[in-house]
């Protein structure tokens, strides 16, 4: 399975901070954005990653994470020329894609939650037999998200995108796993009423070809779009109280690399010796010198 990341949204909810930087790379306490979005793919034991962001960007992109060798990766660039919607990633990454089945992932979405590593397992298992995944997860205000419906047995029977009256409190996450069939979906895709190509409108498509499948994560698991000042704050903020009483950081993306075993031990060493100034950097040093691979 190959990845998608975007990054290139506007970040316009975020300005002035966004007016010179892109909203992917701002902090989420102690690590760009995109570490976080890019460590669910890692999870998923994803590798070949496709990184979608502007003209403008890319440079920046590319010198925080260059070809992805010092995590065991391929990381690839394209670039999204205009701001047309999700489903543009998926059209721009056709070639990257192949034949292969593809997760998306948006750049400004963080998971974290106790079994989060076995619905992806499920995910990349659906998507092998022609099935689509995506979560849904509870929120207080659902006006600015896709929201999908269930009936009384738990099934999704209807997916809209920022509907004024939502007919659930459930968000669909910025997560998607598709199998191949995906990309003419989206190359054949409309723009929505809204002018833009909706990424609801493909899983709608999924959903009345009997192909979707709805995982709702539980109350105990926390989500944030982090794409307006509160969530970014609170995210970081909820990372932060996360990793300080359990010692163990989120979205690691070398830790992860080590542990799936796509790096060794003398090369997680230089990780850390290059963030030596920081927890950071002593976290992954600990994590070398105190576990056999
Ligand atoms: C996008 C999707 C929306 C989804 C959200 C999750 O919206 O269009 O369906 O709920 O991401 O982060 P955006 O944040 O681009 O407005």
């Amino acid at each position: 399975m190959k990845g998608i990341v975007l990054t290139a949204g506007g970040g316009t909810r975020l300005q002035p901070m966004t007016w010179a930087t892109s909203k992917q790379l701002l902090p989420i306490y102690d690590k760009p954005m995109i570490y976080y979005p890019i460590s669910v793919l890692f999870e998923a034991g994803i590798r070949d990653i496709l990184m979608v962001t502007t003209e403008h960007d890319l440079p920046t992109y590319k010198e925080l994470l260059g070809d992805g060798h010092q995590f065991g990766v391929n990381f690839s660039y394209v670039t999204q020329p205009t701001m047309d919607g999700v489903p543009q990633g998926i059209v721009l990454g056709k070639d990257f894609i192949g034949d292969d089945s593809v997760a998306l992932v948006l750049g400004d979405n963080v998971f974290y939650g106790s079994g989060f590593k076995q619905n992806l397992a499920h995910a990349l298992e659906n998507a092998s037999k022609g099935t689509a995944t995506i979560f849904g997860c509870r929120v207080e205000d659902p006006t600015r998200f896709g929201v999908v419906d269930f009936d009384a047995k738990g099934t999704a029977i209807s997916i809209e995108e920022k509907p004024v009256v939502p007919k659930s409190n459930y968000a669909v996450t910025g997560l998607y796993f598709f199998d191949n069939s995906v990309v003419e979906m989206a190359c054949n895709l409309q723009p929505s009423a809204m002018g833009k190509y909706e990424i609801t409108d493909i899983c709608q498509q999924y959903l009345e070809q009997k192909r979707l499948k709805v995982e709702q994560l539980d109350l105990s698991f926390a989500w944030f779009d982090t794409g307006t000042v509160d969530s970014l704050f609170n995210a970081g903020e909820f990372i932060r109280v996360m990793q300080q009483s359990t010692g163990v950081k989120v979205a690691a993306l070398e830790e992860i690399a080590y542990e799936a075993g796509w790096i060794k031990r003398a090369h997680l060493l230089k990780c850390a010796d290059r963030l030596k100034k920081t927890d950071y950097g002593k976290y992954l040093e600990n994590i070398a010198l105190s576990t056999r691979h």
